[in-house]
């Protein structure tokens, strides 16, 4: 099989994180699982990634609760209800859905033992991803655009070829806090990616460099590991190198470091406001 040049092939999907904010459910199920009124977090986020050409997933998980049963069960053709649909005659009904799905044996789940955080999740992919660029998709941002956020970075990062590429949206000045907050120097932006001169991870009040957040879609260069290496020494509580330091190396260096508009409707599902919107356009026939 020949290669696009920047054909970006394989997307991690960390969801190893606890989930406190969705407590008590999360006590026995993994946040990403919470349905939008009839499908999954995780379900969007997955076929946002297919849409981009993305052919190998890799969900970083924590397992605590047989997170990887309940996920590969979802993407399995071999559940209760499709068995019976099917023994019914009734099988279109489950195909109808299952036909954009990733297949099983393009799911590969990699297990985080100690809740390290999103620097730790990519690292520990670092072995299927090889040497290639990469999709890193957070599934409690629910993206929804024509085409999907992740296909406008790909085409775009066509163009870039290497260094990263990251989505960002604007937030209210009282969000920034919640955020990785870019700083786009005097860029005007557009619709064209522009240049990054720095970013902060969830910034005190008053100390952020703009409001352009990154909402949750990345294509990081392989290059992204070594800056990931795990320390000898984690304080309690505390998450590993946190992607945000890597990414300010990057743009330190001579890496091309850009950051593209998102125009579509994001909804901030890690709040309970955010969901609860999503499933209002859900429900409206809106996503
Ligand atoms: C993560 C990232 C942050 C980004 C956000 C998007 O934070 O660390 O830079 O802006 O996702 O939702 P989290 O929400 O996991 O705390």
């Amino acid at each position: 099989m020949t290669m696009k040049p920047s054909h970006i092939r394989k997307a991690i999907f960390p969801i190893g994180g606890t989930g406190t904010r969705f407590l008590p459910l999360t006590l026995a199920m993994p946040k990403e699982m919470i349905p939008v009124v009839d499908t999954p977090l995780l379900h969007f986020c997955v076929l946002e990634a297919i849409e981009a050409g993305c052919e190998e997933c890799i969900f970083v998980i924590s397992d605590e609760y047989n997170q990887r049963n309940i996920i590969e069960n979802y993407f399995s053709n071999n559940g209760v209800l499709e068995r019976r649909l099917r023994a019914a005659g009734k099988s279109e009904q489950a195909e109808k859905w299952r036909a954009k799905l990733p297949t099983p044996d393009t799911l590969h789940f990699v297990e985080q033992k100690h809740p390290l955080g999103l620097g730790n999740a990519i690292w520990l992919s670092r072995e299927i991803i090889g040497d290639e660029s990469f999709a890193v998709l957070l599934p409690d941002e629910l993206l929804f655009a024509k085409p999907g956020c992740l296909s406008s970075l790909v085409s775009a990062y066509r163009k870039q070829k290497n260094g990263f590429l990251v989505a960002m949206q604007q937030v209210e000045q009282e969000e920034c806090h919640r955020y990785g907050i870019l700083n786009v120097g005097d860029e005007k932006v557009a619709d064209e990616p522009v240049e990054l001169y720095g970013v902060i991870e969830k910034p005190a009040p008053g100390s952020a460099p703009s409001n352009f957040a990154i909402i949750g879609r990345y294509i990081l260069p392989a290059d992204v590991f070594k800056l990931l290496q795990p320390s000898e020494k984690v304080e309690e509580g505390k998450e590993d190198t946190p992607l945000t330091d890597a990414l300010e190396v990057l743009i330190k260096s001579s890496v091309s470091s850009r950051a593209m508009l998102f125009n579509g409707e994001r909804y901030d599902c890690g709040s309970k406001e955010g969901f609860l919107a999503a499933i209002l356009a859900r429900s409206k026939g809106a996503l």
